[in-house]
């Protein structure tokens, strides 16, 4: 059993929570996930790792309420337990040491996941720009936790409540064409973001590395339910990623796999849950 030592509303669709799991602590590095169970009738979920805390040994994990089970995760409160965490799962992001400057790149609940590999080459001395997108300023999230690990934020909305007027695509494409020179982007965010930064950064000839989110059973490798076409082959992104070059990533095929479960809910990474 994993004790839930914190749990916060971070705003009416996200809430993080801190569980207790020093192992998982110890080990997890920035881009690895956990799948977690929450009873012996629940379904298996993947979230990716935020932070953690070493000495408290507790990891710290941001869910958008999308479906049953975040719903019920909700429902579990400090002091109570879920049945099963599993992790630190998935190859950790790869970490550049001697890039000029990357360029991490958050949307919505992404930006959970931006986090880490941002404040990962912050404490690398690389230097790091953050574009961090949310739909409006209701849905801001971590800005000061990625305004201190990083050296530029440029925060947009897509209704301009908070920060510049606008998707993160603009803000990229608007920078490059100021002359500002990225070694490497990463984005992590709803698929057609991922997809609309390796258009812009394909142009550009820019390194890009992105973290998918297909609909994992085991999170082991053993099923098969996150297969994606990455260059030509088939990978499963539980083992093999998340992340992949984006400028390989077949999305289309992506788009297609995640949305088999539309019928039961629809939803909308950048915040919004439809029923
Ligand atoms: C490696 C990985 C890391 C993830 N990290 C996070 C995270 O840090 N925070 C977070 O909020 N979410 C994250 N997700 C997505 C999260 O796992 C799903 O939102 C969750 O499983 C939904 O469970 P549910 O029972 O609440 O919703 P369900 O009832 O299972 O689904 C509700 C709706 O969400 C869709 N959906 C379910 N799973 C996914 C998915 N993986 N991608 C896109 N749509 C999906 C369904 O098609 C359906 O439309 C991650 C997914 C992966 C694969
Ligand atoms: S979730 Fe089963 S193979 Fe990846």
């Amino acid at each position: 059993m994993f004790t839930i030592t914190k749990r916060v509303r971070l705003n009416s669709c996200l809430s993080q929570i801190t569980i207790s799991a020093p192992a998982i602590a110890h080990k997890a590095l920035a881009g690895q996930f956990v799948v977690l169970r929450i009873d012996e009738k629940g379904e298996r979920i993947p979230l990716t790792i935020s932070w953690c805390d070493k000495h408290q040994g507790t990891v710290t994990l941001i869910y958008q309420l999308i479906g049953n089970t975040t719903k019920q995760l909700d429902t579990v409160m400090e002091g109570d337990s879920i049945l099963d965490l599993v992790g630190p799962l998935g190859v950790p992001t790869h970490i550049d040491s001697y890039a000029d400057r990357v360029c991490v790149i958050g949307g919505g609940v992404g930006n959970a996941i931006a986090y880490p590999v941002a404040k990962a080459h912050f404490n690398n001395d690389v230097p790091v720009d953050v574009i961090a997108g949310y739909k409006n300023a209701d849905f801001v999230i971590l800005e000061d936790k990625i305004r201190s690990h990083c050296d530029n934020l440029y925060l947009v909305t897509d209704d301009g409540s908070a920060g510049d007027k606008g998707f993160v695509t603009a803000k990229l494409s608007q920078l490059l064409d100021e002359g500002v020179k990225y070694d490497h982007v990463f984005a992590i965010g709803p698929i057609i973001m991922m997809k609309k930064v390796c258009e812009i950064t394909a142009k550009h000839n820019i390194k890009t590395t992105v973290s998918l989110n297909p609909i994992m059973v085991d999170g082991i490798g053993m099923c098969g339910g996150c297969r994606v076409v990455v260059g030509g082959q088939v990978k499963f992104a539980c083992v093999d990623g998340p992340d992949f070059d984006g400028h390989l990533v077949d999305f289309d095929g992506l788009i297609s796999r995640n949305s088999m479960y539309d019928n039961v809910h629809k939803c909308n990474l950048t915040g919004e849950v439809h029923k």
